[in-house]
């Protein structure tokens, strides 16, 4: 049997109503006074308390707590949400106690998982950086998707295309990967590039869907026309999500422009493009190159980030195309 970091007389055992996020050991600010309860799972779905709101946690300390194996701890949903900012005010699944919504939402976090730890491709990627990151966007998902607007418009891209909904996920993680790597460590910087990259194509669910399952070699001029609309439509359809910061709604507007003013829909000086933009946008081209799509089966991560080093890298801001290169441990020529 598993024993509490802390000794059995201080065990908090709580059964598993209340919903936990998983976060990378790495996530959690030490040497600070910890503002929320840090738990551990045991068997059977029961979470343990290793620390207490107020507690100072040590670097020491969660170096101990790696070393026995323990890389990974869990926040109960509500001080996840308080630790990255986010407001839930406006529209919360919970408090309404609206079952209908509350499988649904289920039924997409399950669906979200499964992609998120089957589909996205990570080779050469440190597997602990990968699941941290994965988890901190299933954490994001949970905590936007108690917004009732924002579960319907997630589950609506769902229904419409499962490719673009799985590069929805696949932008998020590589986004939050990129963060990690150029030590954004602000948590609530982090959610936003997790949000963003979930949102970014949302406008993508008002498209055409026999248009969006075709090769883009196959599109018309109406149809490139209708393509370059979805962000705008996107920027649009999130102020219907009260609680959605600003930062995510400028990602969704901007995340088609480039390094070299040639985007859309403003063709936007690099100086002019949020930096949150520009991380986004090197996550997005990297995954329509590594996850399939109508036009192909996905390259190789390695030969996907040579190619656009070597073809496009005066679209994108260096510093995390080289974040993206360190990850997949790109070989240097
Ligand atoms: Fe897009
Ligand atoms: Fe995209």
């Amino acid at each position: 049997m598993a024993h509490s970091p802390l000794g059995d007389d201080d065990r908090n055992f709580r059964e598993s109503q209340t919903s936990y996020c998983k976060l990378g050991i790495d996530d959690f600010v030490s040497g600070r006074k910890i503002k929320f309860s840090i738990y551990v799972r045991l068997m059977n779905d029961r979470y343990v308390k290793v620390a207490h709101k107020g507690e100072d946690i040590s670097i020491d300390r969660l170096r101990a707590y790696k070393k026995k194996g323990l890389a990974f701890l869990y926040l109960s949903q509500d001080d996840f949400n308080a630790y990255v900012g986010f407001n839930l005010e406006f529209s919360d699944l919970r408090k309404e106690g609206d079952q209908e919504g509350r499988a649904r939402k289920l039924a997409l976090m399950q669906a979200s998982a499964e992609i998120l730890f089957k589909k996205i491709r990570h080779e050469g990627v440190d597997p602990y950086v990968f699941e941290a990151a994965a988890t901190f966007v299933e954490a994001s998902l949970g905590a936007l998707t108690d917004d009732r607007v924002a579960l319907d418009m997630l589950v609506a891209l769902q229904n419409h295309s499962d490719f673009v909904f799985t590069h929805c996920l696949g932008v998020s993680v590589y986004s939050v990967m990129i963060s990690q790597r150029i030590k954004w460590s602000l948590p609530t910087n982090k959610f936003k590039l997790a949000l963003g990259g979930l949102l970014h194509d949302i406008g993508e669910k008002e498209l055409n869907q026999h248009m969006l399952s075709q090769s883009k070699y196959d599109w018309s001029d109406e149809d490139w026309k209708a393509y370059e609309s979805h962000v705008l439509l996107g920027y649009e359809m999130l102020k219907e999500i009260k609680s959605i910061p600003e930062d995510v709604r400028q990602i969704v507007k901007q995340h088609h422009e480039n390094c070299a003013a040639k985007g859309f829909p403003f063709q936007t000086k690099k100086i002019a493009i949020h930096p949150m933009a520009k991380l986004i946008a090197v996550a997005d081209e990297f995954c329509y190159k590594v996850l399939k799509t109508p036009d192909s089966d996905g390259m190789l991560p390695v030969e996907a980030i040579q190619e656009l080093t070597e073809r496009s890298s005066d679209l994108f801001d260096k510093e995390y195309l080289g974040a993206l290169e360190e990850i997949f441990k790109v070989p240097r020529t």
